[in-house]
């Protein structure tokens, strides 16, 4: 050959040939798709088009879900990663986002999809939350399929969470950001109990006496400790918010001052957000080529962006971008203990080194809007219609400091 293969792919052709790969795992190597053979137009493969590789169907993809793109990722996964369906519905979008894990109970709490049609929920129904509890999902984690053998249980937040989209967690409780209903319930921040009988709180419910447009996505600062979270549009464009009453932004919330303040702006729709182990950089995506019931916009924002966080201000600052994933949208966002980022995408969990170089990936096949480490090597994807249980080599950031 007239080029030196790149030092990655060298390896990737080492590992599949030395069949030293974990069963559930298969290497993917990118210089077999650079070149296809048919390309097609926008209108016919852009966003919303699941991507599988050359060589592999959807159900190859699927069969071997843990997608080796660079060997940083065998440490990612370990020497027997497991991906296992615990749940499904047939279209009510049950498993959608704000997953959080309760180290007390090791239990996984998540929310419904607010805005779906399929859901019924937005305009006049609350999403609800719900939770699981992992010991029973470790118990069929060797089960590729194991939808029905897992108890899904309702959590009656009281008063109701409305419209709950992200969390985390907070002080030893759960911080929701509710989305708001229509024009009279404001987005509001809520503090649950996640222990009966799950009483809430709100602490927050607007800036300066206006409502907030729809609150998404929240984390808590590493060090600082305060509450960075996003506002932004989607309750508008699943016609359950009115018009836009704020720019699309991130907030700052101090705790012990009540001080809310703007860190960044200039996106189009913000929507997760996380920071590194040590909280020195902020990733924040914008999901703006996802307009709700308003279809796609191929060219907005579909990007992971990464900031430097001011240790004196804690504002945001020197915004790259961090990556651009496809197919879909970059959604959720968490780092490991090594500041690995993992995604929620369009074809499941996307991850990048702290260079931004694509990884590997854990592959639904279906878009993954969130999911949350449970500690040390598990993990729960939230699938809209499907939930998985994954378990890996890697361990989650920040759980453990926001405990306190
Ligand atoms: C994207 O591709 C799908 C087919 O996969 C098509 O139905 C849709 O109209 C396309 N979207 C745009 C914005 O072109
Ligand atoms: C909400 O309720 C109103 C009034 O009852 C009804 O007209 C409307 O269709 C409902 N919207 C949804 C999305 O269910
Ligand atoms: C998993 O099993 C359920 C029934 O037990 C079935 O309805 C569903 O299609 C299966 N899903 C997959 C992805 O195999
Ligand atoms: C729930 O109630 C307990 C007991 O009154 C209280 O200590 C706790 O702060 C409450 N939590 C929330 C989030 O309201
Ligand atoms: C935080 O971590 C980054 C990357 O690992 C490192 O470059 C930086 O020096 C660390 N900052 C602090 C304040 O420890
Ligand atoms: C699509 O996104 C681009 C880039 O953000 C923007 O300039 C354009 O106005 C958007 N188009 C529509 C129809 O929203």
């Amino acid at each position: 050959m007239a080029f030196l293969l790149p030092a990655a792919t060298a390896f990737l052709a080492g590992v599949a040939s030395a069949q030293s790969l974990p069963d559930q795992a298969q290497v993917i190597d990118q210089l077999s798709f650079n070149v296809l053979e048919n390309v097609p137009p926008p209108a016919e493969v852009n966003s919303t088009t699941l991507f599988v590789p050359a060589g592999l169907t959807a159900q190859s993809a699927y069969d071997k879900p843990f997608h080796v793109y660079h060997e940083d990722f065998l440490d990612i996964i370990g020497s027997n990663p497991t991906l296992t369906l615990v749940a499904r519905t047939d279209s009510d979008p049950l498993f959608h986002e704000a997953v959080v894990w309760y180290p007390p109970t090791d239990e996984m709490f998540f929310v419904q999809n607010a805005g779906a049609m399929a859901a019924g929920t937005g305009l006049n129904k609350s999403a609800i939350i719900q939770k699981i509890a992992l010991a029973e999902a470790d118990a069929v984690s060797s089960l590729r399929n194991a939808s029905g053998l897992v108890t899904v249980t309702t959590v009656p937040s009281n008063p109701m969470v409305i419209n709950p989209n992200g969390a985390t967690n907070y002080r030893g409780e759960i911080m929701y950001m509710g989305e708001g209903q229509g024009e009279d319930i404001a987005p509001s921040i809520y503090v649950m109990n996640p222990l009966p009988p799950y009483n809430t709180t709100v602490v927050l419910n607007n800036y300066f006496g206006r409502q907030f447009n729809s609150l998404n996505d929240v984390v808590i600062h590493p060090v600082t400790k305060d509450v960075y979270f996003t506002d932004t549009w989607y309750g508008y464009l699943q016609d359950f918010r009115p018009p836009l009453g704020l720019p699309n932004q991130v907030y700052r919330m101090t705790p012990s001052t009540g001080a809310v303040t703007v860190v960044a702006d200039q996106f189009v729709s913000p929507n997760g957000l996380t920071f590194s182990p040590n909280g020195s950089y902020a990733y924040v995506t914008d999901t703006g080529s996802a307009l709700g019931f308003y279809g796609t916009n191929q060219s907005a924002p579909s990007t992971i962006y990464r900031f430097a966080v001011s240790p004196t201000t804690g504002k945001f600052s020197d915004q790259t971008v961090f990556a651009f994933p496809s197919p879909g949208f970059p959604d959720g966002v968490h780092c490991d203990t090594n500041g690995n980022v993992y995604s929620g995408c369009g074809d499941g969990v996307q991850v990048w080194n702290p260079e931004g170089v694509l990884i590997g990936k854990i592959f639904t096949g279906t878009t993954a809007a969130n999911f949350a480490f449970g500690g040390q090597g598990r993990m729960v994807i939230c699938g809209e219609t499907e939930l998985y249980y994954a378990t890996l080599g890697a361990t989650g950031a920040v759980v453990r400091g926001q405990m306190s």
